[in-house]
């Protein structure tokens, strides 16, 4: 294991709370600074907690830009499941943050090159991600980068594995609505990043921790590169605590 720093939280709500800390210490000191942004169960805590501060004069979101990681392919911004409603319901609707200053992945883009390539521009353009959020899927994806031979470096389109789609069917009617494919920043966009917070909760992310952080780097691991990150923290509930 190498630079990674964990914090050990109470619950998922402390571990929102340890994990707002961050943020709030990221916007203070760069108030336009470009945050990366994940969906899930697990940022819930923290998207609360962020809101919270906000409305307590705590931080300021006006000028922060942020870049999500992935959305399903097929799924426009207005779709129940899309990550970009996700995003809208759980955060955006509810803080300052300026709607031409956050990005999500076009689920419906017909030139899946061309919005991947615009994708990595913008984040470019922005200066580059300062802070960027994790959870991690069973099967170690990050983003929706899979198991893989090989790390992948940029925005990309993946096929998701029947894993990631079993594990995402409790938000949708039947497994059969999950769409199968998606876009996500690479690896290399993730590592790319100044710094890296990873929100895990639960005992059933324990082993996977384990293998992310304790085990060798394997791209079937994908979220094992982050042991050549310089800024990871992990912030995770005594439940996921891996050792
Ligand atoms: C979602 C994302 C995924 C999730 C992962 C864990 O934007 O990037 O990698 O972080 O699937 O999801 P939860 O938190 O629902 O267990």
């Amino acid at each position: 294991m190498i630079h990674v720093r964990v914090m050990k939280a109470k619950n998922p709500e402390e571990m929102g709370k340890l994990a707002a800390d961050q943020f709030e210490a990221m916007i203070q000191t760069k108030p336009a600074c470009v945050i990366g942004l994940a969906t899930g169960s697990t940022p819930l805590p923290l998207y609360r907690e962020l809101i919270k501060r906000e409305q307590e004069g705590k931080i300021d979101f006006s000028r922060v830009r942020s870049a999500n990681l992935d959305e399903y392919k097929g799924l426009g911004p207005d779709h129940p499941q899309s990550y970009r409603k996700f995003m809208q319901e759980n955060l955006f609707d509810h803080i300052s943050i300026k709607p031409e200053n956050t990005i999500v992945p076009d689920g419906l883009a017909e030139d899946v090159q061309q919005m991947c390539a615009a994708y990595e521009q913008k984040i470019e353009e922005w200066g580059g991600v300062d802070l960027q959020l994790l959870g991690i899927g069973h099967d170690g994806h990050i983003g929706f980068n899979e198991p893989e031979d090989y790390f992948p470096g940029m925005t990309h389109e993946v096929q998701l594995t029947e894993m990631t789609i079993d594990a995402n069917k409790r938000f949708f009617d039947s497994v059969d609505d999950v769409p199968r494919a998606a876009f996500t920043m690479g690896i290399g966009t993730i590592m790319a990043a100044k710094k890296i917070v990873m929100v895990v909760t639960g005992a059933d992310k324990k082993e996977i921790l384990h293998k992310t952080f304790w085990g060798p780097v394997d791209p079937q691991v994908p979220a094992s590169i982050l042991q050549f990150h310089q800024d990871v923290t992990l912030i995770c509930d005594e439940a996921a605590y891996p050792l």
